[in-house]
């Protein structure tokens, strides 16, 4: 009997009772959805019932009913640093009802004070509704529907419900219970332990975009959710909801195991209430895929999974008990979750890995902070610095909230940003130096001494069931590695194509039971040894260990589009050139191909569109593809194209499209040449003396450059105001016109150089009988000077031109002399070394003309006022 006289149950029977009660309401009871959440990738864990529900509220998919009913296991991270206290978890289940565009709030808030009080036993007068202070119509359905006292219905300002900053939400009623005057609190919504929320009925009324903008549902819904521990706590009649059944077995097992009674010393209480909830929690998400790791929600496991060990260990745990406390909740809860019980060798596997590996670094982990914080303290700092609690993380796996924690018990802060700068500088250093490299001749050594050798299985199947033969790290072979670290991985058999004969290798994921390998290269060291490198991400992984090998299809489809078109391309290439273009390179890759070949010259625009089109027909005709093994002189018989420089054993591995194309490859191709969807060449280039290179594009790559050229044509066509096609057209006209122009400017310049020297000429003046022209003009290069000068000395006939102009910011001088002078024995270029002394220059030249350039505009007018006087000196 609960101290609210309610009759104890148990917490199979409530939930049972709670399925019964909404089934007979006429809701279909769904399963729980995995804390993975697989509709919102924006969610790192389910954290509420309703989560599963957001795309039928939403009128986004179609609801299997329009009444369902869940047992939701949730996951919430907000108060993890709370969970050792009375009332704080992570994990949990949410029982809740949901009603898509059915019932609304009368019907809702019936069948809850219904349960509540007829189905739980819960004396109606401790039940304290809350409403929205303006939710008129919920506050008339307690107090006139269901007859609750007006003074036990409040109205709080807080309660409205949303799963985050988008998606739906609306108003909710809270129902609180008053547990009595041995519990502290005055209201409902104090947050004391009196007043204890245990159901809360959203009003979905409204969806909230991501621009924060609200929008009424077409037809609200309901979404209810009630903590299951907290309803199971009020009928159990215990403090805490660590009194209850859902938790009695677990910390039973952890009293077993540590001979410690739970709720006598305070500390070690917390300990035994953190090792619960963490590892009831982490056990679930191991049931649900999650692996420890260092990122998302890798990490929210390898948190609450170090922290309870190192808890275990505070309470005197020294073994391996992890998956121990993990078997009791299996037991407990794998009937009605039954992936904990499909997944129990893994969850125990995990376990027990997670807690040795960190088990050998924790005591030393602890000495070395306990060191630390006894050398801040002396020196008078509070602060570990970041490169020290990198240092903890790093080396000795302390992941960073659990420093947090052992340094906040020390009354230390810790330093975020400098453990963020230190985990961004090792990022960068361990992706600039290829770690691999530096033992790469012994690595030939290991590659070979590997047995089985690897089977390849890629042409037929991008999934294989493999197993680890071999792991290398960048300092030789491992056994094991874990999440963080960069390997190289050996199958016995894989999809994966390892990168040769110009391919690209694959990329993809290497999973196992306890851990996941983002592959991001294969290579092919030996004909018969794929070597798939890539980073854990996830978990743990061991030789031997059974793994899935899956290979990214989408890309793998780029790169055989890409791999056919070449075959495609080197035909036509041959048809078009002729024979002698022979392959010498080609890269296949997942967006583009490269294919080069011997020719002396380039290829002229017109072939390399002959070439596309015939690639494109092919293409059109939608060609089977067919490989074949099959004896090299039947292959050769059959015409097949050997590639270039490449060995070949008895039995090759023909490629045929159709009569079109044959060649010897070993690459993956399309099943028909229609799925390479368009081709592009996008340039023709030398590479080197006697080789050309062609570039193209295949499927979406292809129609996206097309996209892009044709925008930028659209673009040019708004600018020049004329439809896209017209566009070559009015460049041209434009190109005519601007020559035109040129043409005219020139004729006009030339005028206006007549008229200006006409000009000249009139201002001569007479030095000792010899006419001589002096002027500053403008001009626009030295030619011009030069020009001026010529046609001077045409109309001058005879006499003594001098020019100064400024070209580019600097003097120039220029000095004809006419021929009849010349004779006499005035020469050009001795006026222009007197002259140039004022412009601060160098020059000379020829008797009839002469140039200085100098470095001083401003004595320019000098420089040309003293030439009447040099003409002068000369005793003619
Ligand atoms: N979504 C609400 C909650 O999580 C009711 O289910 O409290």
């Amino acid at each position: 009997m609960s101290e609210l006289n309610i009759p104890w149950q148990s917490s199979a029977d409530i939930r049972r009772k709670f399925v019964e009660f909404f089934e007979s309401k006429g809701h279909l009871h769904v399963p729980s959805s995995s804390l993975v959440p697989h509709n919102d990738r924006t969610v790192l864990l389910t954290t509420a019932g309703m989560q599963q529900m957001i795309p039928y509220f939403l009128g986004l998919e179609t609801a299997p009913a329009e009444r369902m009913c869940s047992i939701q296991k949730c996951f919430r991270t907000v108060d993890i640093d709370e969970v050792g206290d009375e009332s704080h978890s992570t994990f949990f289940f949410m029982l809740g009802n949901f009603s898509v565009r059915d019932y609304f709030k009368a019907e809702s808030l019936v069948w809850s004070w219904e349960f509540l009080t007829e189905w739980m036993g819960i004396p109606p007068e401790v039940l304290y509704p809350t409403v929205h202070p303006e939710d008129e119509e919920a506050r008339n359905i307690w107090l006139n529907s269901i007859g609750v006292p007006e003074a036990r219905v409040s109205g709080l300002d807080d309660n409205w419900w949303q799963a985050g900053p988008v998606g739906p939400n609306g108003p909710d009623s809270e129902i609180y219970v008053n547990r009595g005057p041995s519990f502290e609190g005055d209201v409902p919504g104090d947050d004391g332990p009196r007043f204890l929320e245990v159901w809360n009925n959203v009003f979905m009324q409204y969806n909230t975009d991501q621009d924060g903008v609200r929008t009424p549902l077409a037809k609200p819904c309901v979404d209810t959710g009630m903590g299951f521990e907290r309803l199971v706590l009020l009928l159990q009649g215990g403090r805490t909801m660590y009194d209850t059944d859902l938790y009695s077995g677990i910390i039973g097992k952890i009293q077993e195991l540590s001979g410690v009674t739970y709720d006598v010393d305070p500390q070690s209480t917390r300990s035994i209430r953190i090792i619960a909830d963490h590892l009831r929690g982490a056990t679930f998400l191991i049931g649900d895929g999650v692996l420890p790791g260092n990122e998302g929600r890798s990490y929210v496991l390898r948190r609450v999974l170090r922290k309870a060990i190192r808890h275990g260990r505070l309470i005197g745990l020294t073994g391996p008990f992890a998956e121990q406390i993990a078997q009791v909740v299996i037991d407990q809860f794998g009937g009605d979750y039954p992936e904990l019980r499909d997944r129990e060798a893994q969850i125990l596997k995990v376990l027990r890995y997670e807690e040795t590996s960190f088990s050998k670094t924790l005591t030393s982990g602890v000495n070395r902070l306990q060191t630390l914080t006894a050398e801040l303290k002396a020196s008078g700092t509070t602060e570990i610095p970041g490169e020290e609690v990198f240092r903890l993380y790093d080396t000795f796996g302390f992941p960073y909230d659990l420093t947090a924690e052992l340094a906040q018990e020390e009354g230390l802060t810790i330093d975020s940003v400098g453990f963020t700068t230190a985990m961004e500088r090792q990022r960068v250093t361990s992706r600039s130096a290829d770690r691999f490299k530096a033992a790469s001749n012994e690595r030939s050594g290991i590659y070979a001494s590997i047995q089985p050798r690897t089977e390849f299985l890629g042409y037929e199947h991008l999934r294989s069931e493999s197993t680890i033969v071999a792991l290398i790290g960048p300092d030789g072979p491992v056994e094991q590695v874990e999440a963080g670290q960069e390997i190289e991985v050996v199958l016995d058999r894989t999809p994966f194509y390892g990168e040769s004969g110009g391919q690209v290798g694959d990329t993809g994921d290497i999973r196992t039971e306890t851990g996941l390998i983002n592959i991001d290269e294969t290579r092919k060291p030996a004909p018969d040894l794929f070597v798939h490198r890539g980073i854990v991400a996830e978990g743990f992984i061991a030789v031997g260990d059974s793994a899935h090998a899956i290979v990214d299809g989408i890309r793998r489809q780029g790169i055989r589009r890409n791999h056919t078109a070449t075959h495609l391309l080197h035909k036509a290439l041959r048809m078009v050139i002729g024979p002698e273009a022979h392959q010498a390179g080609s890269l296949v890759a997942e967006d583009r191909l490269r294919f080069d070949f011997t020719s002396l010259d380039a290829i002229p625009a017109s072939d390399m569109r002959t070439i596309a089109e015939i690639v494109n027909r092919e293409i059109g005709s939608d060609t089977p593809v067919t490989t074949t093994v099959t004896p090299y002189k039947e292959a050769v018989a059959k015409g097949a194209m050997a590639l270039f420089g490449e060995k070949y054993g008895d039995v090759v591995r023909l490629v045929e499209i159709d009569e079109f194309s044959q060649e010897l490859c070993g690459g993956t191709h399309v099943g028909r040449t229609g799925e390479i969807g368009p081709f592009v060449i996008t340039s023709e280039s030398s590479v080197a003396a006697g080789t050309r290179r062609i570039e193209a594009l295949t499927g979406n790559a292809a129609i996206e450059r097309m996209l892009g050229q044709q925008r930028v044509l659209d673009e040019l066509g708004r600018e020049l105001k004329v439809s896209w096609v017209e566009v070559p057209t009015q460049i041209q006209a434009m190109q005519d016109r601007s020559r035109t122009l040129e043409r005219e400017i020139d004729r006009l310049r030339g005028q206006l150089a007549g008229a200006k020297s006409e000009d000249l000429l009139q201002q001569a003046i007479e030095v000792n009988g010899i006419r001589v022209v002096t002027s500053r003009v403008e001009v626009e290069s030295k030619d011009g000077l030069r020009q001026l000068a010529d046609r001077l000395r045409d109309s001058l006939q005879s006499g003594v031109i001098a020019l100064g102009a400024i070209v580019d910011g600097k003097p120039s001088l220029l000095i004809a002399v006419t021929a009849d002078q010349v004779a006499a024995g005035i020469k050009a270029g001795d006026i222009v070394r007197q002259a140039v002394v004022h412009i601060d220059g160098r020059g000379g030249g020829r008797p009839e003309l002469a140039e200085a350039g100098g470095k001083n505009p401003e004595g320019l007018d000098a420089a040309l006022e003293a030439v009447s006087g040099i003409v002068s000196g000369y005793a003619l």
